[in-house]
């Protein structure tokens, strides 16, 4: 898809269709004021009718509309003005979008980036709506053997703009959108990809891949020998009981002075979670294909900011296996050696993310971090707290929480602040050795967090649960791509820091 931000009257710019705003309350955008007058009342007749209330996120499909150069006009209900937030205008834009994919217009102009949003600028309404289209286009149908043809037959999007003349800010924001929307779409292909396509070798090609196509990132991919060599005794008791070998994969993009620390991001790489000797109950076991969404959602940002050129250094570090059962699986009981010298009782073999994740985060100290942040598909106990809207946010710093709370707001892919009091840590109590993988079902992420904050302090960090906002179960069954917007609207907004 392609888009562009145009000046111009919307009867008279030439599209497939043109799409302009109208409230509840009867009361036309001023965009469709403009058409309305041209085309002698045409849409407030229609209004009048009843035929469109401009309840939000309903759509009217007009055709050959008089003195309106576009084919079609597509109505665009956007509910009472006064309720016009970001949550009513995304929902709105995405039921515009599913309805210009249902008609045959290949070019369409659309006046949304002048909306009265409460709180919000034209270059988020761009932004909003460039992902919205390709949002609503995406399709998982490569593993089918007879695709549904994919019709594609959106291609070009404009932005009318009634007065103003684009700005460069304007088109920036089309860009970053484009290259979010980007990585969006490659966190969501890893996460849809089974598990038997999807291995730890694979991500690791990926992520070689990556740096085929940018100059500005340098891939290395560490085998299981590598990783007895540095000591992770955590990480490989997981990987014990899979026949595929395990990888721990680092991607290090310079987009600054290589001498400005860097900003890590570990993603959780469980390509496969039958939760091992503790293994899962069968009900929806296939999910746990997507516990790798964390490590996907590295990969897309990592992509997204490259894509951006964005001026900072990041790291991306995935340690990736499968967590299986069989005669040579780690067992309930038994006690590891992590890389930090602390010693891990495993007391449920299904607690395997921050086994895996913390001797990543103590492999993250080399690169000398600015700030660290994992994110990770990680509890069960994350998704009965929040459910599938917000993401669990941990940190040992509550400047860096809320610079990514702000990040999620913006980008409107939120988290919530949870706890991290040292009053839990004492769940982890081990009798036999320093800590265990387990705190009990009670605050159940917490104590998830609590385990791997015991490995992350020497540097400021975060850690997201996206166990409920990765994936969306049922008829919609999918990967949703998220937190690729949260963490790429946080990086750009490091850029912008100047730092
Ligand atoms: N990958 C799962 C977490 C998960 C479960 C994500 C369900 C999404 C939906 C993780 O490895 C896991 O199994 N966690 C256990 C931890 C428990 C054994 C302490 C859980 O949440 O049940
Ligand atoms: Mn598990
Ligand atoms: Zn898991």
């Amino acid at each position: 898809m392609e888009f562009s931000i145009k000046q111009g009257s919307p009867e008279k710019l030439h599209s497939g269709c043109v799409l302009v705003g109208v409230f509840e309350s009867g009361k036309l955008t001023d965009a469709a004021q403009v058409l309305d007058k041209s085309a002698q009342h045409y849409i407030s007749d229609i209004i009048a009718r009843g035929d469109m209330t401009g309840k939000a996120a309903t759509t009217l499909l007009l055709h050959s509309v008089p003195a309106v150069a576009s084919e079609r006009v597509l109505l665009l209900g956007l509910g009472k003005p006064a309720e016009l937030d970001a949550r009513q205008y995304r929902d709105c834009v995405r039921a515009a979008m599913r309805a210009l994919q249902a008609t045959n217009a290949k070019e369409v102009l659309l006046y949304l980036a002048e909306l009265p949003v409460k709180g919000r600028d034209s270059a988020w309404c761009i932004s909003q709506a460039v992902l919205a289209a390709y949002e609503t286009a995406y399709r998982f149908d490569r593993l089918k053997s007879k695709p549904e043809k994919n019709k594609k037959v959106l291609q070009k999007i404009q932005f009318g703009l009634l007065a103003a003349k684009p700005t460069a800010a304007l088109n920036t924001a089309v860009s970053q959108a484009d290259a979010t929307a980007q990585g969006m779409i490659l966190a969501k292909d890893l996460g849809n990809l089974p598990g038997n396509v999807c291995t730890p070798t694979y991500l690791a090609q990926q992520a070689l891949t990556l740096a085929k196509k940018h100059k500005t990132i340098k891939t290395t991919v560490l085998d299981e020998k590598d990783m007895q060599k540095l000591g992770m005794g955590s990480l490989l008791s997981v990987t014990r009981g899979s026949a595929e070998p395990a990888k721990l994969i680092t991607m290090q993009y310079l987009g600054a002075d290589k001498t400005q620390k860097p900003i890590v991001l570990v993603g959780k790489g469980v390509t496969f979670d039958s939760g091992g000797i503790s293994l899962k109950p069968g009900a929806e076991m296939d999910e746990m294909k997507y516990d790798m969404c964390g490590a996907a959602s590295v990969l897309g940002t990592v992509q997204a900011i490259a894509e951006m050129g964005l001026k900072l250094n990041v790291v991306g570090i995935i340690p990736s296996c499968d967590n299986m059962p069989s005669g040579t699986a780690t067992k309930p009981g038994d006690i590891v050696t992590s890389m930090s010298g602390q010693t891990i009782e495993i007391l449920n073999t299904d607690a395997e993310g921050r086994l895996i994740l913390c001797d990543a985060l103590t492999y993250a100290a080399k690169f000398d971090p600015d700030t660290v942040i994992d994110i990770a598909t990680l509890t069960g106990a994350c998704v009965i707290a929040l459910g599938h809207v917000a993401s669990g946010l941990f940190s040992n710093q509550d400047k860096l929480a809320h610079e990514l709370l702000a990040a999620g707001e913006q980008s409107q892919d939120r988290a919530w602040h949870m706890p991290l009091w040292e009053e839990y840590q004492p769940q982890l109590d081990s009798n036999f050795a320093d800590m265990q993988n387990i705190g009990g079902r009670a605050g159940g992420s917490v104590t998830a967090a609590c385990f791997l904050s015991r490995f992350t302090k020497d540097y400021r960090w975060a850690h997201l649960d996206i166990a409920g906002t990765a994936w969306k179960s049922g008829k919609d069954k999918g990967a949703t791509g998220r937190p690729v917007p949260l963490l790429t609207q946080y990086l750009v907004n490091r850029a912008a820091g100047s730092k």
